[in-house]
């Protein structure tokens, strides 16, 4: 396919024309190219995380702290091998953007130029955060905050909790989306907050928010595709509706695979199978009378 032909990808600014048209943002996340292509083909998801839930649903972590940049890396070349028209968003993981500013600048053109992100995400809004935003903005690397509960702060935040449960803490929520979007932020997650919270959140920024258990009337929703799917067996959180039923579809497949083998069904010789040429089916019977006189030996065979 020629440079002219290909898909154009979405762009961080046209997400922020779908708030201000009114349009919803559709999401999902992703791990993995085929999973990735089947979304991207469908032509209705506006853009796909690659999230580091790929700790829990992928790697079968407890939660996300273990993921390491080259896990996300790895997993974000396969999910841009797999897509042409949704936005490529990435997940900074635990550690890559709090040490120190100059490593969390060189960590997220990592995620640029090596994985060919078309952004990144990054969760909370300290002071180091919101100066890391600025500054990757101005670099030319669009930035998406993450807002509300925040799985890289799980331990400090005591579990998975709603977030912005009080007046002081829908202060802080506002403050710090209000900051985000200063930085420069093209759009903000909310997840696990009120509705009535977000609601006023999304009325108040000029920029999307993207919903995660935060109610509908966020700019725009995601969902990590394994809750989606009904394939993650582990826990199902309450903000989640279940498409699909995946995993149960899988469990099926797999008890009818043990009893087609079982039962001398699979594979079947005219259909899952491949044979030898008629004519020679003869010189394969004399093979078979030799084999069963001669006593084998390396020289021999
Ligand atoms: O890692 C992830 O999948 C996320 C979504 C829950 C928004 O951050």
């Amino acid at each position: 396919m020629s440079v002219a032909m290909r898909q154009r990808r979405i762009t961080p600014q046209q997400l922020i024309t779908k708030k201000e048209q009114g349009e919803k943002i559709v999401s999902l996340t992703a791990y993995d190219y085929s999973t990735a292509k089947l979304l991207d083909e469908t032509g209705v998801v506006d853009f796909i995380l690659v999230g580091d839930s790929l700790g829990m649903v992928v790697l079968g972590y407890e939660n996300t702290l273990s993921v390491t940049m080259e896990d996300m890396l790895h997993h974000l070349k396969a999910v841009r091998r797999g897509t042409q028209r949704a936005l490529l968003l990435v997940d900074m993981p635990f550690s890559s953007t709090n040490i120190d500013i100059p490593s969390a600048i060189a960590n997220a053109a990592r995620m640029m130029q090596e994985g060919q992100a078309s952004a990144v995400k990054i969760e909370g809004a300290t002071p180091m955060t919101l100066e890391l935003v600025q500054r990757l903005t101005e670099m030319g690397i669009p930035v998406m905050g993450h807002l509300g509960f925040t799985p890289q702060s799980v331990q400090t935040l005591g579990g998975y909790k709603v977030q912005g449960k009080s007046m002081p803490a829908v202060r802080k929520l506002v403050a710090d989306a209000r900051a985000l979007e200063a930085a420069g932020a093209f759009a903000v997650v909310l997840e696990m907050v009120p509705t009535e919270v977000a609601d006023l959140v999304s009325r108040i920024l000029s920029i999307p928010t993207i919903g995660i258990g935060a109610g509908p009337g966020c700019d725009g929703q995601i969902l990590v595709i394994d809750d989606f799917l009904g394939r993650f067996p582990d826990f199902k959180p309450k903000f989640v509706r279940t498409y699909a039923q995946v995993g149960a579809n899988i469990q099926a497949a797999v008890k009818q695979y043990a009893l087609d083998i079982l039962s001398g069904e699979f594979p079947h010789p005219n259909q899952e199978s491949f044979h030898f040429p008629m004519e020679e089916m003869d010189a394969l019977r004399v093979l078979e009378q030799s084999s069963s006189t001669q006593v084998f030996s390396y020289e021999n065979r």
